[in-house]
């Protein structure tokens, strides 16, 4: 459904809020202050810059911990994946000892990548398709093909691939590309327990999306970082979440994280008698009868919570560490610098920005959607509680997608999709990414409501600065 028509069909008249978003900066429990030291300056040249994507290179993209993938991909010896960020590229592989190898995707013979797939498997030896140099899961170098024509003779320890950093956490697996870290658990400090319950090492991709689009990498973070526009752009949510109220925690580093209610109407609305359609089809999925609710749609989202338990139980989903909020609402945490990751207690998207190697115009929208496995006997009800169902269907043939590769014209002109609401944010990113890259634009200006554009921005310039504190 094109934007304008989602908009015309769910808006109705909207009032002033009364309470508004809460705002609250979280410390990790260490003495690292969750408040960044700078100030950013939200710019053409921020956003547009050539200058700004060469620091952000040389401050963020080769200092911070950044998602190259997820831990389940590699469960076999010689599994492996390529994580491309802007002109790098790194690969991960399993190692013969269940360890992780993270090296520079590069062959030391003349430079060639080693690996061009985002994902594979190689029984004992990455090989280069050029000259057949090889190296073994840990990037050591094995063997050079007539390697007696090489008069002054190959070290193979110092003709090893290049390592970087890698560790793991919440089944995810991160790189680094410094010299000297901030170690990982520093960085995520208490969000890794907050993402325990929801278990995304239990989770498998099911979906696998990138699409390459006309904005900044930062033009995406600030749009997922604000629900200031969603009343306009997403008119349907106005029937299921409640964005009025959305609670936003602060964290060090630039981390931040939106806790939105599910399952009830916003309340910049009058609440209907009877539930909207989007929840009415909710209940439905969780088979409960709308017409039970006729004047108690504010009960809805505890008889959802119930339900859920109960569901989730029979479709052998374990919701016993997750909190009744964790189990109805839809918390947003974005991960500094470029990870946007949607939870849900069946279902995770793992939204992730990636700049461009040479436009800082353009950026890949990487979308990672992970779901709970679904058991080969169950009756269907652990696929109504996954949101993509289709997906959810595609994994019971135990088959991983491949990853589906795509622009932005190809999401505006209907044939491809990453959920409707996302369509309805990529149609604008580009109209945003050109007004701010014209000389009609001088400045972001931001409401307090816009808080976790602000946090990221400084945080990203406090980053920029080289100013990260580390906990003593
Ligand atoms: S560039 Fe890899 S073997 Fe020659
Ligand atoms: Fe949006």
């Amino acid at each position: 459904m094109a934007v304008m028509e989602v908009r015309k069909k769910h808006c109705w008249e909207r009032a002033e809020a009364d309470m508004w978003q809460e705002n609250s900066f979280v410390a990790f429990g260490g003495d690292v202050s969750p408040q960044p030291t700078e100030r950013a300056t939200l710019d053409r040249e921020h956003y547009c810059g050539k200058a700004t994507m060469q620091k952000e290179f040389d401050t963020v993209w080769t200092k911070a911990w950044l998602i190259a993938g997820i831990e389940r991909d590699l469960e076999e010896p010689g599994d492996f994946i390529t994580f491309d960020i802007a002109h790098e590229s790194i690969l991960i592989t399993r190692t013969e000892d269940g360890g992780l190898s993270a090296v520079y995707n590069v062959c030391q013979h003349r430079g060639n990548r080693l690996h061009i797939q985002p994902y594979g498997s190689v029984a004992r030896a990455h090989t280069c398709p050029y000259h057949g140099w090889s190296y073994g899961l840990d990037g050591t170098l094995l063997n050079v093909p007539d390697r007696d024509r090489f008069s002054p003779g190959v070290d193979c320890a110092a003709k090893s691939l290049k390592s970087v950093n890698v560790g793991t956490s919440n089944g995810l697996i991160w790189v680094n590309l410094a010299v000297d870290p901030l170690p990982l658990e520093d960085f995520l400090g208490s969000l890794v327990g907050e993402l325990m319950p929801y278990r995304l090492e239990a989770m498998h991709v099911v979906r696998e999306q990138t699409c390459e689009l006309d904005a900044n990498w930062k033009t995406v973070i600030d749009n997922f970082a604000e629900v200031y526009h969603v009343d306009f752009i997403h008119a349907q949510h106005a029937s299921f979440v409640n964005c009025r109220d959305a609670r936003v925690d602060l964290f060090p580093y630039g981390h931040t994280v939106f806790r939105v209610d599910g399952y009830v109407v916003n309340p910049r609305y009058p609440v209907p008698d009877e539930p909207p359609p989007i929840l009415s089809g909710a209940l439905q999925a969780l088979g409960l009868d709308p017409g039970d609710f006729h004047g108690r749609v504010d009960e809805i989202r505890r008889a959802a919570q119930v339900q859920k338990r109960k569901l989730g139980a029979r479709a052998g989903f374990d919701y016993s560490a997750l909190t009744d909020d964790q189990v109805s609402d839809i918390w947003q945490y974005n991960l500094f610098p470029n990870t946007i990751m949607t939870v849900k207690p069946e279902e995770v998207w793992i939204m992730r920005q990636r700049p461009h190697p040479t436009d800082p115009q353009k950026c890949f929208f990487d979308k990672i959607t992970l779901a709970m496995p679904v058991r080969q006997s169950d009756d269907e009800t652990s696929l109504v509680l996954i949101g993509d169902v289709e997906a959810a269907k595609a994994m019971k043939s135990g088959q991983r997608p491949e990853r589906e590769v795509f622009t932005q014209a190809d999401v505006t002109n209907g044939s491809m999709s990453m959920t409707e609401t996302v369509d309805q944010d990529i149609f604008y990113l580009p109209y945003m990414q050109a007004g701010m890259n014209s000389a009609g634009f001088d400045e972001a200006v931001l409401s307090d409501d816009e808080n976790r554009i602000r946090h990221f921005h400084d945080w990203l310039a406090t980053w920029m600065a080289g100013q990260i504190p580390r906990p003593s």
